[in-house]
């Protein structure tokens, strides 16, 4: 087990999602929605993962600490958009614009994520212990029943701390 291995597993994954939801097209498919609340979950709880092993553990050895600023305000914006398509009606103009941002970031956010991030993860962690704690931790995000609406409960509450501060 190796947590490059393991990520960009996900990324494969959620980018097919995303391909798949850009192949319907305009047409107003009953589809678009079902698939789009998976591709929501499963990039939640990624990037919640992420967060907590992968980009915790580099913070804690003091590693890449600007690269992981970044990418966190990359979730931020990731996560704002995954809202703000949730809120829009199917197959609006609001939904389609928000869409192709969502595409954008997201693949953006990956390329960076696995051209930078993960290879020195590679060497500065114990990556076997690190893949091992992602795989749980999505799992235990995946038992929550309530887990995305909590990522997304606290997404709102950070947010209202930082415009407070
Ligand atoms: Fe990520």
């Amino acid at each position: 087990m190796d947590i490059k291995n393991n990520i960009q597993y996900d990324h494969e994954k959620i980018k097919k999602y995303i391909f798949d939801i850009e192949a319907l097209g305009r047409s107003d498919s009953a589809l678009r929605k079902p698939l789009f609340n998976v591709l929501r979950n499963e990039l939640l709880i990624v990037q919640k993962a992420e967060e907590a092993t992968l980009y915790d553990a580099l913070e804690a050895r003091q590693r890449d600490g600007k690269l992981v600023d970044k990418l966190e305000t990359e979730n931020e914006t990731i996560r704002s958009l995954l809202k703000a398509i949730k809120k829009s009606e199917p197959n609006s103009d609001e939904w389609h614009d928000n869409f192709v941002k969502l595409k954008h970031h997201v693949i953006n956010h990956f390329d960076k994520e696995e051209r930078k991030l993960l290879p020195k993860a590679e060497k500065a962690l114990p990556t076997e212990e690190v893949a091992q704690s992602f795989d749980d931790k999505k799992r235990a995000l995946w038992n929550t029943k309530t887990m995305v609406e909590e990522v997304s409960a606290c997404e709102d509450f950070s947010k209202t701390v930082r415009q407070a501060a």
